[in-house]
């Protein structure tokens, strides 16, 4: 990766692919394993889910349909808006289906509260949330996390899908900004 790709405000990788590698077949293995003898709508949450998705469900021997949910909540910047508003609806019925919802990050939780009670109006049997990271010292709505790949502190992550003002998706590993 050239070096001069990444932002001035670069720290340290976070989790290399290898890392996220084994976390991402961890995660997979309970799933399967939760989920045996049944099918799964998984619903991605756009962008920042897109890799994780991708190399998740390549994982998943279970039968599965795929849909994805854009929401904003953020800006351009690091700070959460708190009002959620959907970009881009589910475009599959999701009534009487087990959902499995798949989040880069999990933050304030106000965007995960929204699409969970969001996907239960749509009459889901089940919603299941399964996160990469999550961030719960900064936690304002409590959403039930059932699978989460790393936990990490008040730090703002870019990489594997996650932005900082839309750039920097494509980075195969995670790292780590400060902050301006
Ligand atoms: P929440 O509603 O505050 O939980 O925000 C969750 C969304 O904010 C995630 O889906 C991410 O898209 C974005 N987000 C939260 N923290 C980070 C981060 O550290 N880096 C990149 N995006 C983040
Ligand atoms: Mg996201």
């Amino acid at each position: 990766m050239e070096k001069n790709y990444l932002p001035k405000n670069f720290s340290r990788i976070l989790l290399n692919e290898s890392q996220i590698e084994k976390i991402v077949s961890t995660l997979a293995e309970h799933i399967n394993h939760d989920f045996r003898g049944k099918e799964l709508m998984v619903v991605g949450i756009l962008k920042g889910s897109f890799m994780f998705m991708s190399d998740l469900v390549k994982k998943l021997d279970v039968p599965c349909c795929i849909d994805f949910m854009s929401v904003s909540s953020y800006g351009s910047g690091t700070q959460s808006g708190g009002r959620v508003n959907i970009v881009k609806d589910l475009s599959e019925s999701v009534s009487g289906k087990d959902v499995l919802v798949v989040e880069d990050i999990i933050d304030s939780g106000i965007t995960l509260d929204f699409i969970i009670k969001h996907i239960l109006n749509k009459g889901a049997e089940s919603v299941s949330l399964c996160t990469l990271l999550n961030k719960p010292e900064r936690r304002k709505k409590a959403v039930p996390v059932k699978y989460w790949g790393y936990e990490i502190d008040n730090e703002f992550v870019i990489g594997y899908g996650m932005d900082y003002a839309e750039k920097y998706r494509n980075l195969p590993f995670i790292g780590v900004i400060n902050e301006e």
